[in-house]
């Protein structure tokens, strides 16, 4: 069974620490959606041809970019090409037993009453908000179209729709979020009760605003201690409001974990959808080319323009134990046994030293990173790759 990512490469506005692939180009929308189906139409034929069970589909993630600046006609125009194409399975997945997940990424300025109605309409029944902020002075900053109230009020209008698994995302680790700011924030959040909220550590990506304006001094980020103090504050508050971590930035309540990111961390085989758009089935990774003309273009003509990498058994063993490691269940130890026997030793040294040191613990047949440390995750992952 797979997951489907489509990635729906619009935005209005840019924020000033994105760089994920998007364009302003909305007048191309309609042909984005067009070529978008090709592609899904091309790709199911492609898993069918393989012989894979493969073509199995128990997610749906639409992603961004922004989804919700298309309209909800052409949104489901995609969905419903998805579902006629692959075979969408029920899923004994948490919390959504009988229902294949469909998420889909909404930025708050885009909600109305109408479009929350036409999204659940047309089979869409998770929404991840893009919050990041219930300060209006750090919206502004970030260069977000929306204020607070307008996030709470979409917040409203995908309940009153019938949404009953939303998630939330924030944004912390900046300079000008306050401790106090930060409370605030987590407080807002919960007081909503979202089934999922995920928070993530701002990050200095390059050909951001951001990180010219951190090259220039213009903008310094918050040194380590204050983030890390912020991560503590929020896994205690979150946990003192029933939340549950799974994952090093992702909390939900009991049952309502995200299935579709969960497969990414277990390696459930993923299909990625859209210009820049990754798969991987467990031994090749691929990557659409970003470019949204050539994309447009190519499906016209019926050409993929992809790159492709198969994976050594090294990388694939470093995938595995930092997909594995930045889960709370942590990194099946049976599993690990497996890999090794391709590899030189020393791996186990570098396991037993860091149990002994504390930064993993082992129990259950699981090697996992306790909650305290998870916010230096990354390197603790690092001393295990081979
Ligand atoms: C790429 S956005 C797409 C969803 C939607 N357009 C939005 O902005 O909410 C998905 C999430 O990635 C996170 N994100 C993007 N760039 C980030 C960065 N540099 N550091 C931390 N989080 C980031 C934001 O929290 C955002 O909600
Ligand atoms: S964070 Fe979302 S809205 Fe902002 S630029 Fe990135 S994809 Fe677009």
């Amino acid at each position: 069974m797979a997951g489907i990512y489509i990635h729906i490469p619009f935005c209005s506005q840019f924020c000033v620490y994105c760089d994920f692939y998007s364009t302003s180009m909305l007048g191309k929308r309609d042909a984005y959606a067009d070529a978008v189906i090709k592609e899904i139409e091309f790709r199911s034929l492609d898993i069918k041809k393989s012989g894979k069970e493969r073509n199995l589909v128990k997610t749906i993630y639409f992603g961004g970019g922004t989804p919700s600046v298309m309209s909800s006609v052409q949104l489901k125009q995609i969905l419903d090409a998805v579902k006629a194409n692959f075979t969408l399975v029920q899923s004994n997945g948490a919390g959504m037993q009988g229902f294949p997940e469909i998420t889909i990424e909404v930025n708050p300025d885009d909600v109305t009453r109408d479009y929350a109605m036409k999204l659940k309409n047309a089979g869409f029944n998770r929404v991840s908000l893009g919050v990041q902020s219930f300060v209006d002075d750090h919206l502004r900053w970030m260069n977000r179209r929306h204020d607070s109230e307008k996030a709470k009020n979409a917040y409203r209008l995908l309940r009153d729709a019938g949404f009953c698994n939303i998630s939330i995302d924030l944004i912390f680790g900046f300079e000008g979020l306050s401790m106090d700011q930060w409370r605030g924030n987590i407080s807002t959040a919960t007081d909503l009760a979202p089934e999922h909220i995920s928070c993530y550590q701002l990050g200095i990506e390059k050909n951001t605003r951001l990180y010219k304006d951190y090259l220039s001094g213009s903008y310094e980020p918050l040194p380590d201690s204050g983030s890390y103090e912020q991560y503590s504050m929020l896994q205690q508050m979150l946990f003192a409001k029933g939340y549950i971590q799974y994952e090093v930035s992702s909390f939900c309540l009991p049952g309502k974990e995200s299935r579709h990111n969960s497969s990414y961390w277990d390696f459930t085989p993923y299909y990625g959808l859209g210009p820049a758009a990754h798969s991987f089935d467990g031994n090749v990774r691929e990557w659409n080319n970003k470019g949204i003309n050539k994309y447009i273009t190519g499906w016209k003509q019926g050409v993929r323009h992809f790159n492709k990498e198969q994976l050594t058994m090294e990388n694939r063993f470093n995938e595995f134990v930092m997909l594995s490691l930045r889960t709370v269940k942590g990194m099946d130890l049976a599993l690990v046994d497996g890999y090794l026997k391709g590899f030189p030793g020393g791996f186990i040294d570098k396991l037993e030293r860091l149990a002994y040191t504390g930064d993993l613990v082992k129990e259950g047949g699981f090697a996992r990173i306790p909650s305290h440390k998870l916010f230096v995750s990354d390197a603790i992952i690092r001393e295990l790759f081979v």
